[in-house]
């Protein structure tokens, strides 16, 4: 490990922040809702499989990978093969057409947080009673305002990366992620002691084998594996990035273990404190930025006078879970730009890293806000608003592509002493050796395949299956 890159202090420390790339928008307004529609419990055993099956095995692969080079997703890879540099390439690209329109939706969450505290005060700033819809409607077509609100959340993402790996993430990470776990808490009392909450939660849980039905099941399987491989931040290099910072002595495959296993914990909690309140407003249940901008802001004013401080704390929670994944995708470009100066033998400038890679994030959320979920009349690639423009080629495609060249080469390449010589570094077996190379040969392939012809299948409404 380069000590100009500085590494985790504690490997707590790195827990919480790689908990908090993982733990992002995608727990909130994806999981409970695909939950809902896709089976209920019967989606989570699903879900509970591929976690094992895929996201653990390609989590601990990028975790090696990161600790064992030291680098960064594109100095990683070059360093395995020149032939794989284009896994490095995607994998830089990605995290600047997240942050497009990540920086975005969290930009609306503090404005959000903003609007609830007018509404304490009685200010003019609030919601002021006006329907959450058309509050939401009014926003979008103001893109100044949108930019705005995007420029302060990344400005916020940027002043933490530029702090450092220790001092800047960690920092963070290790206050944020338990004040978001106790603010998830708060969130979960308050929803479940709501009149009618138990609808919310047969909403969420009830098993419905129904739904498997015919093809059905390639849809359940095909939504659990996108949702689940992005919400563990897998196929981009953000957990090689944390990983290079990993101290040898940290056991890698218990890491592999926790991180999944935290997310999926908060992403069912967020849906225990999201779809309760849902139902015991007689709201509709849905995904995406409606649930968490309008949904949910009609049940905050729905509360009455208490609702603005409950609508407050929960905007500040998804604020929290935004950052901490954005600080991730930041790192990531980050990492990329101190490789290469000291590949060259310069003196690494994080300072500088972190701004440029702050602007060039920023040109692109400009488009998105400025489109406003595209109610601004700006041209639609490929028929697509834009925010769905740019997840298509990182979500939709090089993130699986990038998770699938993953396993395939740890599989067939690299091969598991190369593996296991990291892994047991910290002077820890491998104790699950035999699972994970069936894992890494077969199984996580063949998922990967099958998530990425799902996720083109979502996006082109194919409609295989
Ligand atoms: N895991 C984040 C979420 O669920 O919202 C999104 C994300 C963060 C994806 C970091 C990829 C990444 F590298």
């Amino acid at each position: 490990m380069d000590s100009k890159k500085g590494q985790w202090g504690s490997n707590f420390g790195f827990l919480m922040a790689a908990v908090g790339s993982a733990v992002g928008l995608g727990n909130i307004w994806g999981f409970p809702y695909k939950m809902g529609i896709s089976g209920g419990f019967a989606f989570l055993l699903i879900y509970l499989v591929l976690a094992v099956l895929v996201g653990f095995v390609i989590m601990l692969g990028e975790l090696v990978i990161g600790r064992k080079t030291g680098k960064g997703v594109l100095a990683a890879y070059q360093d395995l093969s020149a032939n794989y540099a284009w896994i490095g390439w995607m994998g830089t690209i990605c995290p600047f057409l997240i942050m497009s329109f990540y920086t975005v939706l969290g930009g609306y969450a503090i404005k959000y947080m903003v609007a609830n505290l007018g509404d304490f005060f009685h200010a003019s700033w609030g919601v002021a009673g006006m329907d959450s819809g058309a509050f939401f409607g009014n926003f979008l077509v103001q893109p100044v305002q949108g930019i705005i609100y995007t420029f302060i959340f990344l400005l916020i993402t940027y002043l933490i990366v530029r702090g450092g790996v220790q001092k800047g993430i960690e920092a963070f990470s290790v206050i944020a992620m338990p004040a978001l776990f106790v603010l998830l808490l708060i969130a979960i009392l308050r929803s479940l002691t709501l009149p009618g909450a138990m609808e919310g939660l047969a909403f969420m849980f009830k098993p419905n084998f129904e739904v498997f039905n015919g093809t059905g099941w390639i849809t359940v399987l095909g939504r659990a594996g996108g949702q689940m491989f992005f919400s563990l931040s897998l196929g981009m290099g953000c957990m090689i990035t944390y990983g290079s910072y990993l101290q040898k002595k940290e056991n890698i495959e218990k890491n592999a273990i926790m991180i999944p296993f935290l997310d999926t914990l908060v992403a069912v909690m967020a849906g225990m404190a999201v779809m309760p309140a849902v139902f015991a407003f007689g709201m509709e249940p849905g995904g995406g930025p409606g649930l968490l901008f309008v949904t949910l802001q009609g049940v905050f004013a729905a509360m009455g006078g208490i609702g603005p401080i409950f609508g407050f704390l929960f905007y500040l929670f998804i604020v929290l879970a935004a950052i901490s994944s954005a600080i991730s995708l930041l790192e990531v470009a980050t990492a990329t730009f101190i490789d290469k100066a000291i590949a060259k033998g310069k003196e690494p400038n994080r300072h500088m890293a972190t701004l440029w890679c702050s602007v060039g994030i920023f040109a692109l959320a400009i488009i998105v806000a400025a489109d406003g979920l595209g109610s601004n009349g700006l041209p639609m690639p490929l028929g697509f608003i834009w925010l769905d423009f740019f997840d298509l080629f990182s979500e939709g495609i090089m993130m699986p592509l990038g998770a699938l060249a993953m396993s395939l080469i740890i599989g067939w390449k690299l091969g598991p002493d190369w593996m296991e010589d990291e892994i047991t570094a910290s002077g820890h077996k491998w104790s699950g050796k035999t699972f994970a190379m069936v894992c890494f040969r077969y199984i996580a392939p063949l998922g990967m395949v099958f998530i990425l012809i799902g996720q083109l299948n979502g996006f082109f409404g194919w409609g295989l299956f």
